[in-house]
This record gives structure tokens, sequence and C-alpha cells, in this order.
């Protein structure tokens, strides 16, 4: 796979496996029954291997914006954990040149006893950037995330949108050189929403890579360069966005929806 100075990510062959129970579930009256033999016996459950993600490969540029979509359940999310070093592959090979900063889960990382400050403060470390220059980052964080006194509340008391306010405003103020956003930003409201992509779209003026995931096909659209679908843990369709969801839309609704639309 072709890699040099400019590629920021190489994606090579990467396919996940997660082992699952096999077979149908048991109902509780049988599986308390079957309780004291199976722990007699140490026989293991049954297992069989379910493939999240098969084959993926790519290279991105540094500077380029990559949107994945596809159904739920298609191995967006595990593609990004993957890149995030967050989940191995099974097999194949990922390399991120360059800091890597990831929105991921909502709350992921915050600690619930813990005050929105001092968490912002030590996500910033743990993200990499050194005590005094998580201390320095700490206004504008806040300015971004506009919680007001709620950044002295403990994090167990904020709400969904709150939560992804302050992670977002985490992720984007460690000087991140690879940025990824799963899902997350659905939850913020229409405001901070056009505000998160405004940002996206200086962050990829300045040169970062960034690799969202997300079912809001018109931000896809408007703010990437390159869109990926992915059914069933393999890549089905690459290239422009507006073709890929385009592709996308008829698979799903037919021709002339898909065409309003896209247009
Ligand atoms: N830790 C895990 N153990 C077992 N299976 C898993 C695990 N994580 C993900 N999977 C499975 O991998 C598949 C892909 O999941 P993933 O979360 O990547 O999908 P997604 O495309 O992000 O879906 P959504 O649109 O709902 O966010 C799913 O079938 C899911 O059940
Ligand atoms: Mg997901």
């Amino acid at each position: 796979m072709l890699s040099d100075a400019n590629t920021a990510v190489t994606v090579d062959n990467v396919s996940k496996s997660y082992r699952l129970r096999a077979g149908r579930g048991q109902e509780l009256k049988s599986t308390l029954l079957s309780l004291p033999a199976a722990i007699f016996r140490r026989k293991p459950p049954a297992t069989k291997d379910f493939w999240a993600l098969r084959d993926i490969a790519f290279t991105l540029r540094r500077g380029e914006c990559l949107g994945i979509t596809g159904p739920n359940g298609s191995g967006k999310s595990t593609l990004l954990r993957v890149i995030a070093g967050i989940t191995l592959p099974t097999s194949g090979r990922i390399v991120a040149n360059g800091r890597v900063s990831a929105l991921l889960e909502l709350g992921a990382g915050f600690h619930p006893q813990m005050s929105g400050r001092e968490n912002a403060l030590l996500n910033a470390v743990l993200l990499g950037l050194s005590l005094d220059e998580a201390r320095e980052a700490l206004p504008s964080i806040f300015k971004f995330a506009e919680l007001g006194d709620f950044i002295e509340q403990p994090m167990r008391t904020y709400s969904s949108g709150m939560l992804v306010r302050l992670g977002f405003a985490v992720a984007v103020h460690v000087q991140p050189e690879i940025l990824l956003v799963d899902e997350v930003l659905a939850v913020g409201d229409a405001e901070f929403q056009s505000k998160c992509f405004n940002h996206i779209r200086g962050l990829r003026e300045d040169g970062v890579t960034i690799i969202m995931a997300s079912h809001d096909l018109p931000s896809i659209q408007k703010y990437t360069d390159r869109a990926m679908l992915l059914e069933h843990g393999r890549i089905v369709l690459e290239g422009k966005p507006v073709q890929v969801l385009h592709e996308y839309l008829t698979r799903v609704f037919g021709k002339e929806e898909a065409a309003e639309v896209t247009q």
C-alpha cells in the first residue's frame, strides 16, 4: 500500500472479529436448570466468530476529510475505534502519522464525579498536552463549550448535549493532527452542531485530517472530500460524497427519492 510523507492514515487490510455466543438464546428456566451441569462439567459455551470489519483498505492524505456512512451495525464505529487504537484489529495494520484525537462515545473518558473543569484538564493531558499547555487551553475549551457555571458541576449532572459540548471542545483544542468524530455530534443542538461543523472546516483548512462517521448525509455531502459506504463490515462504495450518497439512497429508497435528496 502506497504511503509517503503526505499520508496521514493507512488502513492496510484490516479485519476485526468478535466472538459471539452461538445459537439461539435459552430461556431463563432452562439456563438455570442447566447451570449445575455447566459448573461441574465446566464446558465452555459454544461461540462463533462475527466479522465486524472485513478487508478494509484505504489511505488518507494529510488534510483530507473522509465521511463514513452505512446502516446500523455496518462497522463505522468499530473502524473509528480501530484507527484510534482503542480496539486492536484481528488482522491487518493501521498507521496513523500524527496526534490522534477522537470523540467516539458520549461521555467516554469523563469521570462522572469530577467537574467539567477537572475532566477537561485531565482529558487534555491524556490526549497529549503537557499540564501547562492544558491549563492554557482551558479558557478556549470553556468558551467553545458554552456551559457557563455548569463547568464547575460534576459531570454526572450533564445532559447528553452538555457532554458532547465539552467532549468536542476538548477533542479539537488539543492540537490534533488526525481527528475522529463518531455520530455523537447529533445530540448537540442545531446552533452547536453548526459551530462544530464550521470549526471542522477550519481545522481542515489548517491541514488536520478528519474522519467522521455519520447518518447525517447532508453534512457528509457538505463537509467531506470523500465518502465511504460500509455494509456488513465491508467497503461497498468509495468516492465523491455526492456519488456515494446518491448510490446509498438509491439502494434504500429508490432512484427518484435519491435524486431529490442529493440535488
Ligand atoms: N465489543 C463487541 N462485541 C461484540 N460485537 C461487537 C462489539 N462491538 C461491535 N460489535 C458488533 O460489530 C458490528 C458493528 O458495530 P458498529 O458499532 O461498528 O456499527 P455502526 O456502523 O457504528 O452502527 P451504528 O450506525 O448503529 O452506530 C455490530 O454488529 C456490533 O454488534
Ligand atoms: Mg456507530
